[in-house]
């Protein structure tokens, strides 16, 4: 019998399509062994000032195909003072909480870490559309964001093709070129600028002069937002190749909507983990998936990987451009 009595759940940090799935399967898991789950609104700030409220089976239902997340999220000030934290640990024992699963990203996960160092055990799930935490090969939400970001460069191939023009479209991912590098691809582009790969802007032109000759009448450019300046990228290639040039800024439209079935699938598992850690009595662990395997990590130690680019696709997406 776990000395696990109740467990919150909160999401912190940008929302991510599949939080909703991750909060179900906590509320759930928990539930079934006989653990109280409670959910913490609008992240830190709402441990903070016990924003608190009880979770039954039922709380959860018709959520999971939700995007963004019931609990409402956000980024906590006051959360990074001691005063803040230790207000935090407070309101937990007085909602008689002895665990809590935390659903963001690496700076969630500081958080959760120094929540864990006063007493509370907690547990970190990934929740972000950057896939950028080092420890994980996958984040919940990234799926459906390349999804939804394809969907826009479908509409906007189109368009290119209609005008003969060459069509600059920045995606979001931090610092991280991730969503860029896999919508690249998925998206056939042209070319790929993204943070880890530095860059010059007659490299972009070569690559556009050259399909030209070989035959292409449209072009699709996917620049990473930890990049940046895609209308000035724009005005530069119109006047360095000739071709009309347009800039699109997708923005938070890659943030909602429908998680994939992968994003609900990952979630559930994960949400599912995390709880039965805090049933065996750990805390301190960050959830990931690594070589298709549910892994946890300490969080000291997940903190510190880095994830790098992937190389070979990389290359891949400018052979592929031919
Ligand atoms: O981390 C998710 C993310 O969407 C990043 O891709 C982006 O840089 C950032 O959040 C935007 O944050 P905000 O919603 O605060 O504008």
């Amino acid at each position: 019998m776990s000395k696990t009595k109740c467990i919150g759940v909160l999401t912190s940090g940008g929302d991510s399509p599949g939080m909703n799935a991750a909060i179900r399967a906590v509320v759930r898991t928990a539930l079934n062994k006989g653990i109280k789950a409670v959910g913490v609104k609008r992240g830190y700030d709402g441990l903070i000032h016990g924003d608190i409220v009880d979770m039954d089976v039922r709380s959860v239902a018709d959520i999971m195909h939700r995007g963004g997340t019931v609990l409402h999220t956000g980024r906590s000030a006051e959360f990074m003072t001691l005063e803040g934290r230790e207000r935090a640990v407070a309101a937990a024992r007085i909602f008689e909480m002895d665990g809590l699963v935390v659903i963001g990203g690496d700076g969630s996960f500081k958080g959760a870490r120094e929540l864990s160092r006063m007493g509370l055990p907690t547990i970190g799930i990934p929740g972000t559309i950057d896939n950028d935490i080092g420890c994980t090969d996958y984040t919940i939400g990234f799926d459906t964001a390349i999804n939804t970001a394809l969907d826009a460069i479908n509409k906007l191939r189109d368009t290119a093709a209609s005008h003969e023009r060459c069509s600059i479209i920045e995606v979001m991912g931090r610092n991280s070129g991730y969503i860029a590098l896999h919508c690249g691809i998925a998206g056939g582009a042209e070319f790929i600028v993204i943070p880890e790969k530095p860059y010059k802007t007659e490299d972009i032109t070569k690559a556009i002069i050259e399909g030209k000759n070989r035959g292409k009448a449209k072009y699709i450019i996917v620049v990473a937002e930890g990049m940046g300046g895609s209308v000035e990228l724009a005005k530069t290639l119109e006047a360095q190749t000739g071709i009309e040039s347009r800039a699109t800024i997708l923005g938070h439209i890659q943030r909602g909507g429908t998680p994939s079935a992968m994003d609900r699938v990952v979630a559930s598992i994960m949400g599912a983990k995390a709880v039965e850690l805090l049933a065996d009595g750990k805390g301190n662990r960050i959830i990931a998936l690594k070589d298709n395997k549910y892994v946890d990590y300490d969080i000291e130690e997940a903190l510190k990987k880095k994830k790098s680019i992937d190389e070979y696709m990389f290359k891949l997406a400018k052979v592929l451009a031919i």
